[in-house]
């Protein structure tokens, strides 16, 4: 089932790079992709339509970027439908016990990654594909495939892929927890609601971030690392954050729950050292997490929507069991920014390849 809807294209244009012009593609793409989805949740139509039945039990496979996507997706599986479910990093998968009543969602933007098909080979399982690849060897090897349908991304970093894959992989994950029975009618609509005004959201964040992303560039972009933290569904989003920020800007970043902070990492952190704090609203929640960087003189960057933020982003009055998906798009703005400033190459970073064929 490829969505349509190929209105990006491989032209730059006036964008500086393909990332810049892809991360400002997403709230474009994400409406698309709700505009195919989005009242056809209820009782798990989208998986009659897929020709997928209800499973018991769910196995999410992927890599890099994919894997995080993959980590909110799990969340919302458990939170709204009491799903069980596993993501397994597709290079670790001889670790993975086969489990009768499983579906295993493959995540993957080029459908080409050399480990995920290989992880595939050890299940019969069905297959779901998560793709923007829909003619792909992944999508060919899957049962069903829900395609991205965000046209073609250049950048090496993937960015409005990602958030794409959150919103196809919650989409799923919705469907499933209402076939199910545990998601209430009227919990779903409220929640799909709340999808609907993504594409909205993430416009604005991407327009409040854009000017403080360059401003805190200037001043953090020779910082030799950085640290990142969230709490609960927030915590994808600060690994994804950091990863932005080490493929594109060759930054060494520690990504981790706030509260393991003081487990060892703390002692990182000396006078200047930034912590970026991703979303995580109620901010009492981080209050005390804050309070011990901040006593240790460390640069503490907030990414929220309270007033205090220094990646201001919008979000929801309420964090729905996705997380501040918004505040992907500040990360990317900052790590395209640091980018710049240091000179490197923003679409093709060093080292790393758009996919990778080999295991
Ligand atoms: C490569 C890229 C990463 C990407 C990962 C998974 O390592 O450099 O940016 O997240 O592959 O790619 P996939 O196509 O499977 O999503």
């Amino acid at each position: 089932w490829p969505l349509a809807g190929r209105a990006a294209t491989a032209d730059r244009g006036d964008a500086p790079d393909f990332t810049a012009k892809e991360i400002d593609e997403q709230p474009a793409a994400a409406r698309r992709l709700l505009d195919g989805l989005l009242g056809r949740l209820a009782d798990g139509r989208l998986l009659t339509d897929l020709g997928l039945a209800r499973p018991d039990r769910v196995r999410l496979v992927a890599c890099g970027t994919s894997r995080h996507a993959a980590e909110v997706v799990a969340r919302v599986l458990a939170v709204e439908g009491g799903v069980p479910s596993r993501v397994v990093t597709a290079s670790e998968a001889d670790l993975a016990v086969p489990e009768p009543g499983t579906l295993t969602m493959a995540l993957s933007q080029s459908g080409e990654t050399a480990d995920v098909l290989a992880a595939l080979d050890r299940w019969d399982d069905p297959v779901l594909a998560l793709t923007n690849a829909p003619r792909s060897s992944l999508a060919r090897r899957a049962d069903a495939v829900l395609g991205l349908g965000c046209g073609p991304e250049i950048g090496v970093a993937a960015t409005k892929t990602f958030t794409a894959q959150v919103i196809a992989g919650v989409a799923v994950a919705l469907a499933i927890a209402s076939a199910s029975g545990r998601l209430a009618p009227a919990r779903l609509a409220a929640l799909e609601q709340v999808l609907d005004g993504l594409p909205a959201r993430l416009a604005a964040s991407a327009a409040l971030a854009a000017a403080p992303a360059a401003a805190l560039a200037d001043e953090l972009a020779d910082r030799p690392g950085a640290v990142f933290v969230s709490r609960g569904a927030g915590v994808p989003y600060a690994q994804e954050g950091a990863l932005k920020l080490e493929e594109l800007a060759y930054r060494w970043v520690e990504a981790l729950p706030a509260g393991e902070l003081k487990h060892g990492p703390i002692a990182l952190l000396g006078p200047g050292t930034p912590v970026v704090v991703v979303g995580a609203e109620p901010r009492e929640r981080l209050a005390v997490g804050i309070a011990e960087v901040t006593a240790r003189g460390a640069r503490t960057v907030l990414v929220g929507s309270g007033e205090d933020a220094d990646l201001p982003v919008c979000l929801p009055a309420e964090e729905p069991p996705w997380g501040p998906l918004e505040a992907a798009v500040a990360l990317q703005l900052f790590a395209r920014e640091v980018t710049v400033r240091l000179g490197h190459e923003v679409d093709r970073p060093r080292n790393l390849a758009k996919s990778v064929t080999v295991e």
